[in-house]
């Protein structure tokens, strides 16, 4: 696999409210060649909302990131895309525009997937944002809006003639939402239609997976999401399935709790009280581990670092059968 521009060939994928400072380091760490920060809203950058500039907050030293920028208008798209240029410099990977999110709140204001409603508009946004900025610009978006209706290997080449770079597939009408399972094949469609770089997403949850999708879509990269919840590991597995190395081993028990007690920490360190986010990360963590449901209990009401410290000894020092 070449990988994306040459260089990535397993990313995090951007998820809202998950893949923060905190989940983009451990995922780097384990092997993702890029990250990205959650999705950020145009229009709340327009008006300079500080809520929405925090998700733009790097690390020290942190490289290798994708933003991804949600909108309708090409002008607030385009205006947006050249500060976000501007201010994160050679940390920015590229810019990826949201044409995917099937969500209600952002496709009842004409963003997201209502964007593959209206093709001559997402191409509209693309080309402003080239426009506007030096870097690769990318689209990420589903394999149609209605149930049934395919239109994204079409969407794509409308895309590559307004100028995006690459694209990346979700194998999923936007009606579905996450229901069902994704469609690989149309990532493979979607590749014979462009001559641009195609990153494949959706269901990917291991290693062999990757491969697997590599190898019938023929995609230049993978991207994955909610595999790499509580398992960051996923990249590394990813990146031997691919190079035909075999597959690092699944963490332990204890490799799982050190990992979550690893997040914590970086999150309180970069994010002070927003540590409550931490509180789905751990459960994804300690998912089937023995005491996990009443964790799970427990997280909900951690505030602090210590709060989730306790946790995590709890079933660290667990004896089988004990919790
Ligand atoms: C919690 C969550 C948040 C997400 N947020 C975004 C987002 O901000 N932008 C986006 O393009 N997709 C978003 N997605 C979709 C994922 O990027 C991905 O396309 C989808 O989950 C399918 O991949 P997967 O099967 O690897 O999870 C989100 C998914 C989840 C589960």
């Amino acid at each position: 696999m070449q990988g994306l521009f040459g260089a990535y060939r397993v990313i995090l994928a951007p998820m809202a409210g998950v893949s923060d400072i905190a989940f983009r380091a451990v995922c780097r760490e384990q092997g993702a060649d890029l990250t990205f920060t959650e999705m950020v809203s145009a229009k709340g950058l327009s008006y300079a909302n500080e809520k929405t500039r925090h998700l733009l907050d790097l690390a020290d030293g942190e490289v290798r990131v994708g933003v991804q920028l949600f909108g309708h208008e090409p002008q607030t798209m385009a205006s947006q895309a050249a500060w976000i240029e501007q201010e994160l410099g050679d940390a920015l990977a590229y810019i990826d525009i949201n044409m995917g999110c099937p969500a209600r709140k952002i496709v009842s204001k004409g963003d997201g997937s209502a964007l593959m409603k209206d093709p001559a508009l997402a191409a509209s946004i693309v080309a402003s944002v080239k426009n506007a900025t030096t870097c690769k610009v990318t689209a990420k978006f589903r394999r149609g809006w209605s149930v049934g209706s395919e239109t994204a290997p079409e969407f794509a080449k409308r895309l590559e003639q307004a100028g995006a770079d690459a694209v990346t597939v979700h194998g999923r009408f936007a009606e579905q939402l996450y229901r069902g399972s994704a469609d690989w094949d149309v990532i493979a469609r979607v590749k014979q239609a462009v001559s641009i770089p195609v990153v494949g997403n959706g269901d990917i949850r291991s290693g062999a997976a990757a491969l697997d999708m590599h190898k019938r879509t023929g995609c230049d990269a993978v991207m994955i999401a909610r595999g790499a919840q509580g398992n960051p590991w996923i990249f590394s597995q990813a990146k031997a399935a691919l190079d035909g190395m075999p597959e690092p081993s699944a963490p332990t028990v204890r490799d799982r709790i050190a990992m979550a007690r690893r997040h914590a920490l970086l999150l309180q360190e970069r994010e002070g009280r927003n540590i409550v986010r931490m509180r789905k990360h751990a459960m994804w963590y300690v998912a089937g581990l023995p005491g996990a449901s009443k964790a799970r209990g427990l997280f909900n009401y951690c505030e602090t670092f210590e709060d989730f410290e306790r946790v995590f000894k709890m079933l660290e020092d667990a004896k089988p059968g004990q919790i």
